[in-house]
């Protein structure tokens, strides 16, 4: 595990894959026993979180079912605060037992807007999985993920699902912008 340059930026190894899918593992069990006998939805919030959904999706271990949905709120490295109607989700949710699987809450604006727009169409729970959860970056305090893979500090990531202008999605480990203000 190197480390990788974008855009003109370095970044170091974070989280390694395996340690990724020891955690999304115990995610699933946690899920399965939650769930167990129902029939659970995940809507995965595309592009960022399909990996982790995907993989999150084949570790639970009752019958559970999967959506796609997008809402972008994020340009280059900051966010920008913009949150857009959700698109894609064609089947009805009402009466179903939801979990949002999102790829990183940072701000949690998107998962706010997302939480309420689900909420208003009548699912039985709602509830919401993160893979990368930034607790000091939190400006919205309703937003209290259920299942979150790694707490981490505010730093930018990128790798397994997170990008950098559309980059580095593909890479199977995690990485963190080399901090440059040491050298
Ligand atoms: P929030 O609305 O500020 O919570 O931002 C959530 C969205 O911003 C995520 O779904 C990501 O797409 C993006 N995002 C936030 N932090 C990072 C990061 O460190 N790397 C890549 N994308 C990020
Ligand atoms: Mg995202």
């Amino acid at each position: 595990m190197k480390q990788k340059c974008y855009k003109g930026l370095t970044f170091i190894p974070y989280i390694e894959s395996e340690r990724i899918r020891e955690r999304v593992a115990e995610l699933g069990s946690e899920i399965t026993s939650r769930f167990e006998g129902k029939n659970p939805l995940l809507i995965c919030v595309l592009n960022g979180a399909a990996p982790f959904a995907l993989d999150l999706f084949r570790s639970i271990d009752t019958d559970a079912e999967i959506a796609f949905i997008r809402l972008k709120s994020y340009e280059g490295m900051e966010s920008s605060g913009k949150v857009k109607e959700v698109l894609g989700l064609t089947d009805s949710i009402k009466g179903r037992d939801v979990i949002i699987v999102e790829d990183i809450i940072d701000t949690g604006r998107t998962m706010h807007k997302l939480m309420a727009d689900l909420g208003e169409m009548e699912p039985a729970s709602l509830s919401v999985a993160t893979l990368l959860f930034k607790p000091e970056a939190l400006k919205c305090p309703e937003v209290k993920p259920d299942y979150v893979g790694f707490e981490i500090p505010v730093k930018f990531i990128i790798g397994y699902g997170l990008d950098i202008d559309g980059l580095a999605r593909n890479l199977r480990d995690i990485y963190v912008l080399k901090d440059e203000s040491h050298k």
